[in-house]
């Protein structure tokens, strides 16, 4: 079947088996690997996007529901060529180890700022517990989203290093997927 939607802005046409999860549509048909395939059940997080700015697991939805809609994964996040500030505070701050978790923790402490879900340690740890990370402890990646929830997350420049003039902040929402 064809499913028809926009994906990181972009208008998006896949050739699917109609039991086809979200995830595996992005991953094989779109080529879009950003979303990762961790449990494939709803427990680990790995694979979250936003759908019509909602964050989900997206190997939870099938993929003839997002006929019309508007996906976007963490691949979609950046402005003009530069990291999401929350991306960027996770790599300056050493959030990111392997990395496998990363995407769906970017998503998750995206909405937990835009939903006010972000407005303590405990909140931040309440809202990424969908989120698994077998390398990081969760630290240093509940203080990236409390820096960006701040506004005081920081750029990083081209060796992943952490700038300190001209910081992003808590950018505002792009235009797709994360409202204001
Ligand atoms: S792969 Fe979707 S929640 Fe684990
Ligand atoms: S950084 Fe490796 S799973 Fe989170």
């Amino acid at each position: 079947m064809t499913v028809r939607f926009t994906l990181n802005g972009e208008p998006q046409r896949c050739e699917v088996p109609p039991h086809w999860t979200l995830l595996r549509m992005l991953r094989d048909a779109a080529g879009h690997t950003d979303a990762k395939h961790g449990c494939g059940e709803g427990v680990c997080g790995a694979c979250a996007v936003f759908l019509d700015g909602i964050a989900v697991n997206s190997c939870s939805v099938l993929a003839p529901q997002v006929e019309g809609a508007t996906v976007e994964t963490v691949g979609g996040l950046d402005r003009d060529g530069d990291l999401h500030p929350l991306q960027a505070e996770l790599v300056a701050s050493g959030g990111v180890q392997c990395g496998f978790c990363t995407p769906g923790m970017v998503i998750s402490g995206i909405e937990a700022v835009r939903l006010g879900a972000a407005g303590s340690e405990a909140e931040i740890r309440h809202s990424l517990a969908g989120n698994l990370c077998r390398c990081t402890g969760y630290g240093k990646i509940v203080a990236a989203v409390g820096a960006y929830r701040d506004g005081e997350a920081t750029g990083v420049d081209g060796d992943g290093v952490r700038t300190t003039d001209g910081a992003p902040g808590a950018a505002p929402a792009p235009e797709v997927g994360i409202g204001p």
